[in-house]
């Protein structure tokens, strides 16, 4: 599947990708994983976008589109892909759709998960991630905990709380997602690829997706 979830801070995302490429092996790509790499690894990305993250700003469409237009072309997105945090500018959908259109490729569908906001600021306070970069595994304190408290399942690192998780970086993300990225939610209804997810449930936000695709 090639797919585009879209969705505030907290709505499920990352967790629907995660199950997504489970189910068909379509390969995820989180701008946000990506980026929280290049942090932890020091590189020039990771110094330039460290700041934007920090404050729940985004980080310049330039160097979104540049590491975009490398990672599509990358052989394992032969498969499929799932988008998870990209587009998420008007800007940034429309050269999207250039790139999409330069490799040839279609986009099947654009999922919106549909969450409240009462629900996101509960899952974003409460959320753990891996700090193994390459494992990045997603926790909740309250909902997903860990098997043993404060280690990965996966791969034994140490489970943190993300350095955007601030009361202040949760709040500005917040306005940054209603300002800037929820008017794709339109730009893409328009196209008639927009399909609308609301379920708190990710196993059946998963299943409603497979649904729409094979249809
Ligand atoms: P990014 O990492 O993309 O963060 P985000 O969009 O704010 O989304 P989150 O990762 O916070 O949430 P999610 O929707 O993936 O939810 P999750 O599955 O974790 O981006 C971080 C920053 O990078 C941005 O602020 C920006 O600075 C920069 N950036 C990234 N992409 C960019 C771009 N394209 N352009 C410019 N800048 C960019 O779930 C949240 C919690 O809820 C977890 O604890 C989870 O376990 C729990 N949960 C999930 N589903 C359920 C459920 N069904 N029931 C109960 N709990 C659940």
């Amino acid at each position: 599947m090639r797919i585009v979830l879209l969705g505030a801070p907290g709505a499920g995302k990352g967790t629907v990708a995660k199950l997504l490429t489970a189910h068909d092996g379509s390969v995820q790509i989180s701008t946000g994983d990506i980026l929280r790499g290049a942090v932890k690894a020091g590189s020039e990305l990771g110094k330039t976008a460290k700041g934007f993250m920090e404050r729940g700003e985004l980080v310049p469409d330039s160097l979104i589109m540049e590491i975009m237009e490398v990672r599509l072309r990358e052989p394992d997105c032969q498969k499929g892909f799932i988008l998870d945090g990209f587009p998420r500018t008007i800007p940034q959908a429309e050269a999207l759709t250039k790139l999409l259109e330069k490799i040839g490729i279609k986009l099947d569908l654009v999922a919106n998960l549909d969450v409240s906001k009462e629900v996101v600021m509960d899952r974003l306070t409460t959320r753990r991630t891996c700090a193994n970069s390459d494992c990045q595994e997603i926790y909740n304190v309250k909902s997903k905990p860990s098997k043993v408290e404060g280690k990965c399942d996966k791969c034994g690192s140490p489970i943190v709380q993300r350095a955007d998780e601030t009361e202040e970086a949760i709040a500005k993300r917040l306005t940054t997602y209603n300002e800037m990225t929820s008017p794709l939610i339109d730009f893409y209804r328009k196209t008639g690829l927009l399909k609308d997810v609301s379920t708190l449930k990710s196993e059946e936000a998963v299943s409603k997706i497979a649904g729409f695709i094979k249809k």
